[in-house]
């Protein structure tokens, strides 16, 4: 079949439209992204429970830790009283009169190393009686595949409270899973120990696994939101991201249980779960989410707690005339300080302490996470002031409103009322963030979705995904996403910017799915949607084409298309991308008028069946793969984005 391609310009597409949304979910930064491999390394770790409105914890900072071996005459505690920094009260005092015994940490799914492979740990230690030599090693089958030792030092140390930093370079000897960390001593006595790390050498800029930001920047995305998500608001305002105490060396960063933790905790399971333990160390704070950021060549948008805690969760907020109310917009100010202002400023002389004399050049802020507006709660008064506050000394910067939990309800209709009613003010809002984790065949049905939009409102499809019943990363899923996108782009005018999410998963460890990418202790894998996201993200056109009829008449028959033309600097292209659920093999030519147009790549997403899915072991079922240009087939079943050029 033919496709014109002489059509109108339908829109601008913004060239930093799809991006990515960061949350700590799924142990997404702390056992996930952030290449930290010892779990609770501080000793700070505290034990969740509860449910809606109604949560405690139980301090447990001996959490993934015991005595090596498991007989050793030897004994820790958990003790508070002399710390390193007084944010993290608690240290490990460790006493044995056996030589050679010591700590043994968990790590989540165990240590993985790759023979050959460096290591980079270190420790702080007090030494009360101990001589000889501290031993770090890992353990596999009770023979050390890595050993490194580092002589006790001067009981009077160097740091606060007579503590002392001790740094060793582990390089495996062969690779190993599920081993144990182990930090020993070479003779008996007493030593205090505390933030116990241990990172591989290959971590990008020495904070991110290198194979999960790998599968990040093969994305090239626009932007990346952070820090989530419903941990931003957190399960009380006490449990809520904030970014403030992020903002400093990683050793004082006051640890924090993980919103997480508590996820479908019921009576059934006596409100506890395996998740119970799920913690924020913080290590991936605010500092490095824009590092990562700039690593990645991505926009930074940060999203920001307007004094609700998560609404689906709790019934906690602050009053909007008070002073704590006052110290949430004060923090927006900070924030955008910290990212942009002088390093002489109070906040730009925080990111220069931590090693960016330089502006982030922070353009959006997010306000508040899925709110909405309620009887008790007003949200939308407290969009207005953050708004107010921010440009009276911001002007410039972007605002991200929110249009609730799902797209389709009343409180996402009373949201846009909202909005709408200042659509005589550009600069209100840049974009509202809308949610839907819908069935596939809702992302078929509503490929239209943006066609009906006053074309005075901007969105930010923010989260969503594609839930079959199974709840997994299904082709399926993933096609019926790409269909779906076919129409958000068609209206690039309204639609700023996309992300799917979550964004990651941890086998084992997972609260939400389907997530774009999964990993275990020691690889990772795309999903079907992460191909999806890809291959829009890499193929973004500067004005997107009107197709006319034929994109009514195509999705008719099962065939999702959209097309895009890239500016003369950038060679002229032409960009389509096609869904192809029509059951059989389509064949295309295009033209522009009378010009017939040469297809110069092809880049196709398939697998073997509908359901197929990527795993550890099996992690290529579903992929894209480049192929003949020449072949005009879009097969059945797949997704395909073709490059095209005047012959
Ligand atoms: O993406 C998972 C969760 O879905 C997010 O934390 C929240 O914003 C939404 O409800």
């Amino acid at each position: 079949m033919n496709l014109n391609l002489n059509g109108a310009k339908l829109a601008d597409i913004n060239p930093r439209m799809y991006g990515l949304f960061f949350e700590d979910i799924n142990y997404g930064a702390d056992g996930g992204l952030y290449a930290e491999m010892i779990e609770n390394r501080s000793f700070e770790f505290v034990d969740a429970h509860g449910d809606r409105g109604d949560y405690y914890t139980v301090f447990d900072g001996g959490y993934g830790w015991s005595v090596y071996p498991e007989n050793a005459k030897a004994e820790m505690a958990i003790v508070s009283g002399s710390p390193l920094y007084a944010e993290n009260p608690h240290y490990l005092r460790f006493t044995s009169s056996q030589a050679g015994a010591g700590i043994c940490n968990k790590a989540y799914d165990g240590i993985t190393l790759k023979e050959g492979e460096e290591y980079r740990v270190s420790f702080y230690a007090r030494n009360i009686s101990a001589s000889g030599n501290f031993v770090v090693s890992v353990i596999s089958g009770g023979k050390a595949a890595a050993f490194a030792t580092v002589p006790v030092r001067d009981p009077r140390g160097t740091l606060p409270n007579f503590w002392e930093k001790y740094e060793v370079t582990l390089t495996a000897r062969k690779s190993v899973r599920h081993a144990k960390f182990v930090l020993s001593m070479s003779s008996g006595g007493t030593a205090e120990f505390d933030f116990v790390s241990m990172f591989p050498a290959d971590a990008v800029k020495g904070i991110f696994r290198r194979d999960l930001f790998e599968k990040l920047d093969a994305v090239h995305p626009g932007f990346i939101r952070f820090p989530g998500g419903c941990i931003i608001e957190g399960n009380t305002l006490a449990n809520r991201y904030d970014f403030k105490n992020t903002l400093t060396i990683p050793e004082r960063r006051k640890n924090n249980w993980n919103r997480w933790a508590v996820h479908e905790n019921s009576e059934k399971n006596h409100y506890h779960s395996v998740f119970s333990h799920y913690n924020q160390t913080y290590g991936m704070g605010y500092y490095e989410f824009f590092l990562l950021c700039e690593a990645l060549g991505a926009e930074p948008l940060p999203v920001l707690s307007v004094g609700l805690a998560c609404q689906y969760q709790s019934f906690e907020y602050v009053p909007q005339d008070s002073p704590a109310f006052a110290g949430f917009v004060q923090d927006a100010l900070d924030l955008i300080e910290f990212a942009n202002g002088p390093a002489d400023s109070p906040w730009g002389k925080v990111r220069a302490e931590l090693g960016h004399p330089e502006p982030f050049n922070l353009k959006m802020v997010g306000i508040g996470n899925e709110q909405w507006q309620t009887d008790k709660i007003d949200f939308f008064s407290r969009y207005e002031a953050f708004e107010k506050a921010i440009h009276a000394k911001y002007p410039k910067i972007r605002l991200i409103g929110s249009a609730g939990p799902a797209v389709k309800e009343e409180r996402y209709g009373k949201a846009w009322a909202f909005y709408d009613s200042h659509a005589d003010d550009p600069d209100f809002v840049y974009a509202v963030d809308e949610h839907y984790y819908m069935k596939p065949q809702w992302f078929l049905d509503n490929v239209g979705f943006y066609d009906s939009y006053p074309r005075t409102r901007r969105v930010f499809s923010g989260e969503y995904a594609a839930h079959p019943e199974s709840r997994k990363n299904t082709l399926e899923g993933a096609l019926c996403e790409a269909a779906f996108m076919t129409g958000v782009e068609r209206n690039a005018d309204v639609v700023r910017l996309s992300s799917y999410a979550p964004l990651f998963g941890r086998v084992n460890f997972w609260q939400w799915r389907p997530d774009l990418i999964w990993f275990d202790d020691e690889t990772s894998f795309g999903t079907p949607s992460w191909y999806v996201q890809k291959m829009f993200s890499n193929n973004v056109g500067d004005e997107e084409i009107d197709l006319g009829a034929a994109v009514g008449d195509l999705r008719s028959r099962g065939i999702y298309v959209c097309a895009s033309r890239t500016s003369a600097q950038k060679g002229g292209d032409y960009i389509v991308k096609i869904v192809n659920l029509s059951g059989s093999d389509q064949t295309f030519d295009f033209t522009d008028g009378g010009d017939r147009l040469a297809c110069v790549s092809k880049e196709v997403l398939s697998g073997p069946e509908p359901e197929a899915e990527n795993t550890i072991s099996d992690p290529d079922r579903v992929r894209s793969q480049a192929e003949d240009p020449a072949d005009p087939a879009v097969p059945a079943g797949t997704f395909a984005v073709l490059r095209l050029r005047k012959a």
